[in-house]
């Protein structure tokens, strides 16, 4: 079988390559055998590939946050799953053709719903549904604000919070994306700029924001910060301009705006595995009614994976980057 494998940190594309290992065949008696059927490529992976991630692997390692597969065999003493089952692994190292996950790593899928947009559950739509639930209590009718509003999290978070009536301003780098945006629910959309803070209260009517979701980092969160009203909480959870945040000192001490951060691995190691099960079980259920849908703009198979890092880290795209192991 073929898997995606890189030796050393560096340029993705450079370090990156598809290679074959033996085929697997015996899952252990807990375990269960999957063919994978789909995976994205998050920024996660690429930040994994530069040694920028939140932990480093062990090199040469293999590497993909997520993915969706179809069970092909299963050890004797598993109970839940059987043969054709459509599965999320909650583990990592998915860019692979095959792999065997113990049962306790696994939720199952409904088996109707397509694979691609199934692949992309595991981190964002559950990314974007924590940041919305767990930090602030939002109402109907309040505002919040987020950058990289059309990155696949962006997005979510735009349909999530339409779905509870929660109005969204989404900071783009793109005017263009305006219109696809307010399709999909967003409120405003605005473009980064000196006078931001005035163009937001003019388009709220000087409505409070709570609630400020970051994905860039850097002197961006300066602008956001005038957004925003006292004690106000940012919640940064990406590191897109790879720049530090900046914010001024009468943010920070006289709004006394609160800046924290999200990262979805630990908490779903904190969560347990009703609540993780609910929790995609509720996503999943969005997908299959279309609530939640990521464009895809291509997708490409695990030997093309080089040019297939390349292009997720492309300016412009029009949607997610997705590898498809066995066709
Ligand atoms: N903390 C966590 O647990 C967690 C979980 C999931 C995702 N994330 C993070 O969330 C972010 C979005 O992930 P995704 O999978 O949704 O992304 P994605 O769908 O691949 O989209 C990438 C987005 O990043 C924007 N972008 C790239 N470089 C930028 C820069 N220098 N300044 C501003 N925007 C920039 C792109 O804008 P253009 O379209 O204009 O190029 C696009 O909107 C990433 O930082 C990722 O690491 C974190």
């Amino acid at each position: 079988m073929k898997i995606a494998q890189f030796s050393n940190y560096g340029k993705p594309d450079e370090v990156i390559d598809c290679i074959d290992v033996p085929d697997l065949d015996n899952p252990g008696e807990n375990e269960v055998l999957i063919d994978v059927l789909a995976c994205p490529i998050n920024p996660a992976d690429v930040l994994n590939i530069e040694g920028k991630y939140g932990v480093k692997a062990k090199l040469p390692a293999r590497l993909g946050a997520e993915c969706v597969g179809k069970v092909k065999k299963v050890g004797h003493l598993v109970k839940g799953f059987k043969e054709g089952d459509i599965v999320l692994p909650l583990d990592r190292e998915n860019w692979v053709q095959q792999k065997i996950v113990d049962e306790k790593n696994l939720i199952m899928l409904p088996n109707d719903i397509d694979p691609i947009q199934l692949s992309m559950l595991k981190v964002n739509p559950a990314t974007a549904y924590l940041m919305l639930k767990k930090y602030v209590k939002l109402q109907p009718g309040d505002w919040i604000i987020q950058d990289a509003a059309n990155s696949g999290v962006g997005q979510c978070i735009i349909r999530l919070a339409k779905m509870e009536g929660i109005k969204t301003i989404n900071i783009v780098r793109r005017k263009e994306l305006a219109s696809d945006l307010k399709d999909i629910g967003a409120d405003l959309v605005i473009q980064d700029s000196p006078s931001m803070a005035s163009e937001v209260k003019e388009l709220t009517n000087g409505g409070d924001i709570k609630l400020a979701i970051d994905a860039v980092g850097g002197d961006i969160i300066l602008r956001i910060g005038e957004c925003l009203v006292e004690e106000a909480t940012i919640l940064n959870y990406g590191l897109l301009s790879g720049k530090n945040i900046e914010m001024t000192s009468y943010q920070t001490v006289f709004k006394r705006l609160v800046l924290t951060g999200f990262w979805l691995m630990p908490w779903l190691q904190k969560m347990n595995r009703k609540e993780i099960f609910d929790m995609y079980n509720y996503l999943a259920s969005l997908i299959e009614s279309k609530k939640l849908y990521v464009p895809i703009e291509e997708t490409y198979s695990l030997e093309e994976i080089k040019k297939a890092v390349k292009h997720s880290a492309a300016y412009n795209r029009s949607g997610k980057i997705i590898i498809t192991p066995n066709g």
